[in-house]
């Protein structure tokens, strides 16, 4: 486990570390030391621009170099890392996480590193934090022989700005949630289907001070949750519903999230081929998000009152499971024709969002790796968002670039809701149409929203799951996506 501490020395020259860390900016005349630097390139003789340069460091983002400085600074490595161009005021605080990120990805291994990044405030100075522990997150707990190499072990964050102590705190909570998050998606779904998921939730969300309820698939049935028996019926491993809640004596509002949590998606009878089925275990990513974002909320004690429900079924075919053509009655009590198996997401969501809808919250914002359509549209990374009140939707697209998750807004056309129509029941669960797919699964979601509630929906399919390779504070695998926006639609919503 990698700690991190604050410092608010003004010499970074003499700090004893084992690496010290750095940035450059890109320039027109080369590399640029950027602030937090300073001493550092006098200490060096003021060689360091030119050593930079005839090492190729051009000082774009993502670039870093490793520097010895043979006695010339306590620290024996010089870790620089590219910033890009300088800015024209402060640096963006995604920038700094990035960096920072790829800082301490490199410094696997090292036992101490300490940082010195323009932390110019306490805001900057919880963005270094954050990527730094966000880009020194591991999983390892499947390897035997050889240990793996460990990540760094201690940070140090040397920051003399205002209030940096709080920032440093927060982000070692939300540190701590991402890479909660990013465990379970990583697990395979031999050791994560929902009961152990539930049992999961139960042990750290009450740990955390939430108070956490579970339904089982027996209590499911007789409440009426059709849509997430419908898509557990199949498995071996029963469905359940978990409310976790989170309350605060001076609350004024209260927030509902709603997570798809498919701990496996096979696609059901509606077979998924090999190539689009062996990364389905990250398919409880948005149930992830929720749980994780919950515990942050409660730890970092903000004022707000929040509910959050994890919407947990195994989707596989077998003699139980549900066929294409059967209908299910939802507990919005509207009736579903399924058509596709595998557009299962949105079958569990009903249900989730209709009982998020019964706590009488402020808003409920549903997280889901719902479509491959979102990666059609917007591509691996960035999350669309949907809604049925504009400046909600406006709300969720500014927090998740406030919290460095890239996030755009989408629209639900009126003429796709005509696709949805079932000639036996109220509704399909697919639309004829391929085109759209995004925009015709969040119009589906709508059709269960009660009158009157304020409800988003982000679709996270393509940022749940790094495929590729690691980037900025971005592992391969699980990456916690949209954890950090749900927390930060809490803190606004605490005022
Ligand atoms: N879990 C998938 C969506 C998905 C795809 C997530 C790729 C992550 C990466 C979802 O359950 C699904 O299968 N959606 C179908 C819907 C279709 C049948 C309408 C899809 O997108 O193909
Ligand atoms: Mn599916
Ligand atoms: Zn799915």
């Amino acid at each position: 486990m990698t700690t991190v501490r604050l410092n608010s020395t003004d010499n970074a020259v003499s700090f004893d570390t084992d690496a010290l860390v750095v940035g450059v900016h890109s320039s027109p005349d080369g590399p640029v030391p950027a602030p937090g630097a300073e001493g550092l390139d006098d200490a060096l003789g003021g060689r360091l621009a030119a050593t930079l340069d005839a090492m190729g460091v051009k000082g774009k983002a993502g670039e870093i170099a490793k520097v010895p400085t043979f006695g010339a600074l306590s620290a024996p490595l010089l870790v620089v890392v590219g910033l890009g161009d300088a800015p024209e005021g402060d640096h963006d605080p995604e920038a700094l996480r990035r960096a920072a990120g790829v800082a301490t990805r490199a410094l696997a291994g090292t036992a101490r590193a300490a940082l010195a990044l323009p932390a110019a405030d306490a805001g900057r100075t919880g963005a270094v934090a954050l990527g730094a522990l966000l880009g020194a997150y591991s999983f390892d707990r499947y390897r035997t022989g050889d240990a793996p190499t460990a990540p760094v072990g201690e940070l140090t964050v040397l920051s003399r700005a205002e209030g940096a102590q709080a920032a440093v705190d927060r982000a070692v909570t939300v540190a701590e949630s991402v890479s909660l998050v990013r465990d379970l998606v990583n697990t395979p779904p031999s050791d994560l289907w929902p009961a152990r998921f539930a049992e999961i939730a139960q042990e750290t969300g009450s740990e955390a001070g939430l108070s956490v309820e579970v339904l089982d698939e027996k209590e499911l049935k007789e409440a009426g949750f059709g849509g997430i028996v419908a898509v557990g019926q199949g498995s071996a491993n029963p469905p359940r519903l978990v409310r976790l809640a989170y309350s605060h004596p001076e609350a004024t509002k209260r927030v509902a999230f709603v997570g798809k949590g498919i701990t496996f998606d096979s696609g059901g009878l509606s077979l998924k081929p090999t190539s689009s089925m062996d990364w389905m275990k990250s398919d409880m990513g948005g149930a992830g998000a929720v749980f994780g974002a919950l515990v942050a909320i409660a730890r970092l004690g903000l004022k707000v009152n929040a509910v959050g429900y994890l919407c947990l079924a195994e989707n596989m075919p077998s003699g139980t499971a549900q066929r294409p053509s059967d209908v299910f009655t939802s507990y919005a009590g509207k009736t579903v024709e399924v058509l596709d198996t595998d557009a299962e997401g949105r079958l569990v969501l009903i249900d989730g969002i209709a009982r998020a809808a019964e706590d009488e919250p402020d808003l409920i914002v549903d997280v889901a790796t719902l479509t491959g359509a979102q990666i059609v549209a917007l591509g691996w990374r960035t999350a669309g968002v949907m809604a049925n009140d504009d400046a909600l939707r406006e709300t969720v697209v500014e927090v998740a670039g406030e919290q460095g998750e890239a996030a755009w807004g989408m629209p639900l056309p009126e003429e796709l809701r005509k696709g949805l129509d079932s000639p036996v029941a109220d509704i399909a669960n697919l639309h004829p149409e391929r085109f759209g797919g995004m925009l015709t699964a969040a119009i589906f979601l709508r059709e269960f929203v009660p009158a009157g509630v304020s409800w988003a929906h982000i679709d996270m399919a393509g940022p749940a799951f790094n495929k590729g390779e690691p980037h900025g504070y971005t592992p391969k695998g699980g990456t916690g996506a949209i954890t950090r926006t749900l927390v930060g639609i809490a803190e606004r919503y605490a005022g």
